[in-house]
């Protein structure tokens, strides 16, 4: 079993003590024996005296049992700050009240040792020792400044995404200390900041607390509506993850560019830190609505189409899987070939990214959809909570219920991966009801026991009241049958 590394650094901690007291006990007992001797060997040589020697090797050991009482006083009133305030003080503050503390205890245990000397005189008359730390330190103390006035001003913190300097560091702040700032780019790299060089550059900060911006750019065909482009992308974009609902999104027209019409959509983010991600969906759902509502990227190609519009041309061409798809669908199975093919020509394809709504419940609604590849879950709210109420493959139809009673939609679809659903609209299912009005009494029997399924476990009471007779006679009534 292996021990935490705190509990590791405490014990290190407890023999560094123990081992330090017992080394300046021993001294202090021995003192006069260690002075006599010294005397002895060094004869009448004037300085330094063994006096002097002694008290220096006195004024070390203070240092390290100084050194070591601040450090435990440094973990024992931060810790207590944390435990009782829940506030984690920088690097640099812990540091700065190490130096401070351990300088006072260093003076004071100076002037004990040393009454007669004068520390400011043997500071101010060394000019070698001001050369020396003037020079080694002029770096450390740069950063060491620079470090005191990032955490006065405080422009950033841990937590935040910064971009700083000529090289563009971008990564999440990870700690502000003495000497440095430490980021971790996107790339989990961990980048350090000497804090003189940031003083020095400019520095943009996206606060973790903040509703932060970003732009994704994309492009259009010159034929595609600016409006239903606009309309469109801002829907997907609002549906995004982690994308903020505080802020609609703009999409807006950047530029007319010599492929296209160029735009750019702005958007607020709830974190910050995961925007490669949120750009990314949002390029990856911008592209599934703009398939669904049949816009087009622009991309500087030149290719010329001779073409005959056929009379399945929304189908893609693939009209015979789409019939194929619909003669399989067992309320479907009572239609002639003709009609089918009649439906399939009515039919439109929409293709939904894994998570999309198919249907928002409450909607108005006035068509319904036959899963033609993937799968969609139904859910109702319930207190608040989703509950699944079936899960529909390839074959499966939905959206039924609204089209044939003219009432909302009663749940929501959501698909379950990228799923391709065929749309068929009223007029399409009132020219097949009125060849066919067996299906009208089949399809009130599956209504009504989907509506037993909605209505198992809610309160919905009014789901509860339709029979399939009840069901019946609503479709025929709305459909003028
Ligand atoms: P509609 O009310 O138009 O929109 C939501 C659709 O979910 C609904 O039509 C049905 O097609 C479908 N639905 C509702 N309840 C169930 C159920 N219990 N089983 C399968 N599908 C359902």
């Amino acid at each position: 079993m292996t021990r935490p590394r705190s509990t590791n650094k405490l014990i290190l901690f407890l023999a560094a003590s123990a081992a330090a007291l017992l080394a300046a006990y021993l001294f202090w007992s021995f003192a006069a024996d260690v002075k006599a001797l010294l005397e002895h060997r060094m004869g009448a040589s004037p300085s330094p005296s063994a006096d002097t020697i002694v008290r220096i090797v006195k004024l070390f050991f203070v240092g390290i049992i100084g050194y070591l009482f601040v450090r435990a006083l440094n973990s024992l009133f931060f810790g207590l700050a944390f435990k009782l305030k829940r506030i984690d003080a920088p690097t640099l503050i812990r540091n700065i009240f190490t130096i401070v503390a351990f300088t006072i205890l260093f003076l004071i245990a100076f002037t004990l040792l040393f009454p007669g000397q004068n520390l400011g005189a043997l500071f101010t008359t060394s000019a070698i020792f001001g050369v020396i730390l003037g020079l080694a330190l002029q770096d450390t103390l740069g950063n060491f400044f620079a470090g005191i006035s990032l955490q006065a001003d405080r422009p950033f913190q841990v937590g935040d995404v910064i971009t700083v300097g000529a090289q563009r560091h971008t990564g999440v702040v990870e700690e502000i200390s003495w000497r440095a700032i430490k980021i971790r780019t996107f790339q989990n790299h961990v980048v350090l900041i000497a804090n003189s060089n940031a003083a020095k550059e400019p520095i943009e900060v996206c606060p973790r607390d903040n509703l932060n911006a970003r732009l994704v750019f994309f492009n259009t065909l010159y034929t595609d509506s600016p409006a239903k482009t606009i309309h469109v992308t801002r829907e997907a974009v609002r549906e995004t993850d982690n994308v903020s609902d505080k802020i609609t999104p703009i999409v807006r027209i950047k530029n007319l560019g010599d492929n296209g019409v160029d735009y750019e959509v702005k958007y607020w983010l709830i974190d910050y830190a995961k925007y490669n991600d949120t750009d990314a969906l949002i390029r990856q759902r911008i592209w599934y609505a703009f398939r669904r509502a049949g816009l087009n990227f622009a991309f500087p190609t030149r290719t010329l189409y001779v073409e005959r519009p056929s009379r399945m041309a929304h189908l893609d061409g693939d009209g015979g899987a789409v019939v194929e798809r619909l003669s399989a669908v067992d309320i479907f199975a009572p239609l002639s070939a003709d009609e089918t093919s009649m439906l399939a020509q009515a039919a439109v394809r929409h293709v939904f990214a894994p998570g999309e709504t198919v249907i928002r419940a409450g909607d108005p609604g006035s068509s319904m959809f036959v899963v033609h590849k993937g799968r969609v879950r139904v859910q109702v709210s319930e207190n608040g909570r989703p509950r699944t109420v079936a899960t529909l493959n390839e074959g499966d139809f939905f959206g039924e219920m609204a089209l044939f009673t003219g009432e909302p939609r009663t749940a929501n679809v959501l698909a379950l991966e990228e799923t391709e659903v065929l749309e068929i609209g009223h007029a399409a299912m009132k020219r097949v009801f009125d060849t066919n009005p067996d299906l009208v009494e089949s399809l009130s029997f599956i209504m009504a026991e989907r509506r037993q399924g909605l209505a198992s476990q809610t309160d919905d009471s009014a789901a509860n009241t339709h029979s399939s007779a009840g069901i019946l006679s609503a479709i025929k009534r709305f459909f003028g049958i």
